[in-house]
């Protein structure tokens, strides 16, 4: 009877917030379950036809075999996808549900040895691999070095739940081979010029360097315990790696150049990248620069001001949010603007809106979270009006999706720009 009461009464608190939603938030929500189940369809997926080795834990960029063919694991795309699983794992509370989680990412690691084992002509900066664990060997711009810096940061946060749960030696078997090699690799090749996350300019990135600095904050710390001599050497890099980020801060404009040092690729002489915002999203908890810090500011609105001349649905429909691009410059498929770069401007503007509220200031982190919103109504626009799917792209001429289908980060970008929201919401309802 206490139980049931209990039950009752969770429910009813539960159900109360539910009522007030605006159809915005039921809209929210209902996309949330949406992106959580097509983004799990992406990891170890059926085989397509008899014969077809699919290694558990492959979490592909997209079921897209071909035009693109993106049925390949990237390392990047994998790491950063692994990581939003974490945080569904984190926010769950139903058991079964949980262990689901874990257990993806668990078989992530495993996917993770099987390819890093595997010869390859990039090393650990090898960008992509098949759905069997072989490394993919046909042209490609390699090495692309942020994949084992952000892989290394996943693999940490997961070594944390393990040992904090008492799995210490499944932890050194399986997870900490993975850590350690990452780390090494970046710690060791972080000053060479490299494939930037797009794949097109080899040089030195402002994101590529921002998530292989977290990865060697975070580790230097991580790994004291277990090695302090490691962790001695990851601090040294890190120090002199955040000197080199200076670099990317443009004194006289104010604003942060994603690409400098450019040995090789397309030229961008606009210097704006989203690859900036998703820098410092990719990257929560380095605290190398507040969100609402001045360059970053600046940045933001100049990429946003070159998209918003730049795409034709943008002038069509003013009152939605700008759809952002990856650069200016960008051809891809004739050049439009992305889900994942749309919606991380929302998570950016969620995370300036917070951090007002922090400092006490409630009618700017309204503003904020106003604008925010605003792409993702843009979003909410473009994307399959039946079933809530997100491609990779959206045309700019007349906004219909476009390359890639069910883009796996495209959805992990939709749920961390939904927490971040939460978070700026539950923050402000606290404060009313
Ligand atoms: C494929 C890459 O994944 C994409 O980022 C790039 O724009 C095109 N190749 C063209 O280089
Ligand atoms: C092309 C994007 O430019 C790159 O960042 C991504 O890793 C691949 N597509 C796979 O999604």
């Amino acid at each position: 009877m206490i139980i049931r009461r209990i039950l009752f009464i969770a429910a009813l608190c539960v159900a109360i917030p539910a009522a007030h939603a605006t159809e915005f938030e039921d809209w929210l929500s209902r996309e949330s379950s949406i992106a959580r189940t097509k983004l799990l369809n992406n990891v170890s997926p059926a085989p397509r036809y008899p014969g077809d080795v699919v290694l558990k834990g492959a979490i592909i960029a997209s079921p897209s075999d071909h035009d693109p063919d993106y049925y390949f694991v990237w390392t990047r795309d994998a790491a950063l996808v692994a990581n939003v699983i974490l945080s569904m794992y984190e926010r769950a509370t139903d058991v079964a549900e949980k262990r689901e989680y874990l257990k993806h990412v668990l078989d992530y690691a495993e996917f993770s040895l099987v390819n890093m084992k595997r010869a390859s002509p990039a090393g650990p900066g090898e960008p992509k691999f098949h759905v069997n664990g072989e490394p993919f060997t046909g042209p490609w711009g390699r090495p692309q070095n942020d994949g084992p810096a952000l892989r290394a940061s996943l693999f940490m946060r997961l070594g944390q739940i393990l040992l904090d749960a008492g799995y210490a030696q499944y932890f050194y078997q399986r997870i900490w081979p993975i850590i350690e090699s990452d780390l090494r690799y970046v710690s060791e090749v972080w000053a060479n010029a490299n494939f930037d996350l797009w794949e097109e300019i080899k040089g030195d990135h402002f994101y590529t360097r921002m998530v292989q600095l977290h990865a060697l904050q975070k580790g230097s710390e991580f790994v004291e315990p277990f090695n302090p001599g490691l962790a001695a050497w990851l601090k040294i890099q890190r120090d002199l790696l955040t000197v080199s980020i200076e670099e990317h801060f443009n004194l006289d404009e104010m604003r942060i150049i994603e690409n400098i040092n450019r040995v090789e690729g397309i030229t961008k002489p606009s210097g704006l990248d989203a690859a900036t915002i998703l820098a410092v999203l990719h990257t929560k908890g380095l605290q190398r620069l507040a969100f609402s810090d001045e360059f970053l500011m600046n940045s933001a609105e100049a990429i946003e001001r070159s998209f918003a001349a730049l795409y034709p649905i943008n002038s069509h429909r003013p009152d939605l949010g700008t759809a952002i691009g990856r650069y200016p410059e960008d051809h891809y498929y004739g050049g439009n603007p992305w889900f994942l770069t749309t919606l991380a401007f929302a998570e950016y503007y969620f995370e300036v809106g917070l951090e007002h509220l922090k400092q006490g200031r409630e009618d700017r982190a309204r503003e904020f979270l106003a604008k925010g919103d605003k792409f993702l109504y843009r979003v909410r626009t473009h994307m399959d009006q039946r079933n809530g799917s997100m491609s990779e792209q959206m045309r700019r001429d007349n906004g219909y999706m476009v390359s890639a289908r069910d883009l796996t980060w495209s959805y992990a970008a939709w749920l961390t720009a939904a927490w971040s929201r939460e978070n700026l919401t539950a923050s402000l309802a606290v404060r009313k």
